[in-house]
């Protein structure tokens, strides 16, 4: 069972909330390093053109989503002009030969295709900046969620500095490596979007449901709707709660960690982000896994599935250890952070 916290001191709000603030300004990237990106990326479609004549490449994930380190990898996404879609076989043996082409090339090391994956992609390691990459194949939907965090991140600077503070919790926690068995980056920022958009008032709207008409736009790509709002200039007037959030982040922080310890049911309830209504596990059919998180297009795709029992209580543990670490009054601004911290 839970320990009741201590009451929480003002004093000590302020510095929670500069260690957030502080997460957000130490990993964050600056333009600089995105313009590095995008030059990487240029380099490696003039590249892969060589043998693919109307490759198009294009960068998605953190480095586009507004939630990327300085050391996030490079998730690139290729298609091939005049080609709608791919087929298995087809993507497979395309990964293979780009595998080869890509061995190619001077300022790449550790070409390695990996074909088995739900998604196949050609894995590489950029010598020059030490960035690791991988470029998949028609992911359409992941440049479709892409776009739909970064509108979320757009629309109040809260939603960066909680992401940034969830990904680095994550990773010191050793808890946010989806290739070895625990949840994706993806995964936590869709928990941190949830927890805003459940907050009340919320800090978020939730783009998928503000429309016009009575009927929402289907706009439909795999075979899902990946409709959603992104006029955010008019959001002001479109949604009523905009702007009636005034927490800090450090209070939000500390918020998300009890919510999702004290008052999310994890057993009956869906992280879900596509509605505002509460969506049971039993809705799904989900209820074999205690962590489930909706995609918010791919609504077949449970981001928890790959949860062993083991690596959920592992997860568990760390939200509930962080909500007494965070919950606990201390008297000054932490010099190091917590994983130098007697963490555990
Ligand atoms: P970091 O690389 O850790 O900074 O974060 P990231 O958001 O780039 O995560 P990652 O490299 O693991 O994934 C890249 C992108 O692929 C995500 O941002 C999503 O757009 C997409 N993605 C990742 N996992 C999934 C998944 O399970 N389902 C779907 N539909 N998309 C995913
Ligand atoms: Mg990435």
């Amino acid at each position: 069972q839970l320990d009741p916290l201590p009451p929480i001191t003002p004093e000590f709000l302020t510095i929670l909330n500069k260690v957030c603030e502080q997460c957000y300004t130490d990993f964050a990237p600056d333009e600089l390093e995105l313009g590095v990106r995008e030059h990487i990326l240029r380099d490696l479609e003039t590249f892969v053109r060589r043998q693919f004549a109307g490759a198009q490449l294009q960068l998605f994930g953190s480095s586009k989503n507004g939630f990327g380190f300085r050391q996030s990898d490079l998730d690139i996404c290729m298609v091939l002009e005049g080609q709608e879609t791919i087929d298995d076989v087809n993507c497979i043996s395309i990964i293979e030969s780009l595998a080869r082409l890509l061995k190619k090339h001077p300022g790449l090391k550790n070409i390695l295709p990996i074909t088995t994956a739900k998604v196949p992609i050609v894995k590489f390691y950029h010598v020059r900046t030490s960035l690791e990459g991988d470029i998949s194949l028609y992911n359409t939907l992941a440049l479709h969620n892409t776009h739909l965090l970064a509108s979320y991140a757009a629309i109040d600077w809260r939603v960066k500095v909680l992401c940034y503070v969830m990904k680095v919790f994550a990773k010191m926690c050793d808890i946010g490596d989806a290739s070895r068995g625990s949840l994706s980056s993806y995964a936590y920022t869709l928990m941190v979007l949830f927890f805003l958009q459940q907050r009340n008032p919320p800090v978020i709207p939730v783009l998928q449901e503000i429309y016009d008409g009575k009927k929402k736009p289907e706009v439909l790509v795999d075979g899902w709707n990946v409709y959603y709002f992104d006029d955010l200039k008019s959001l002001p007037s479109r949604w009523p709660h905009y702007g009636r959030n005034t927490e800090t982040v450090g209070e939000l922080w500390l918020g998300l960690l009890r919510f999702y310890t004290e008052d999310f049911d994890f057993r009956e309830h869906v992280v879900c982000i596509r509605q505002q209504a509460r969506l049971t596990t039993f809705n799904k059919q989900w209820t074999s896994k205690y962590i489930v998180i909706e995609d918010p297009f791919d609504l077949n795709h449970n981001l928890g599935a790959g949860l062993s029992r083991k690596m959920t209580n592992f997860i568990m543990k760390a939200f509930i250890n962080g909500r007494r670490v965070f919950g606990t009054p201390v008297r000054a601004f932490p010099a190091v952070y917590p994983s130098q911290m007697e963490f555990f």
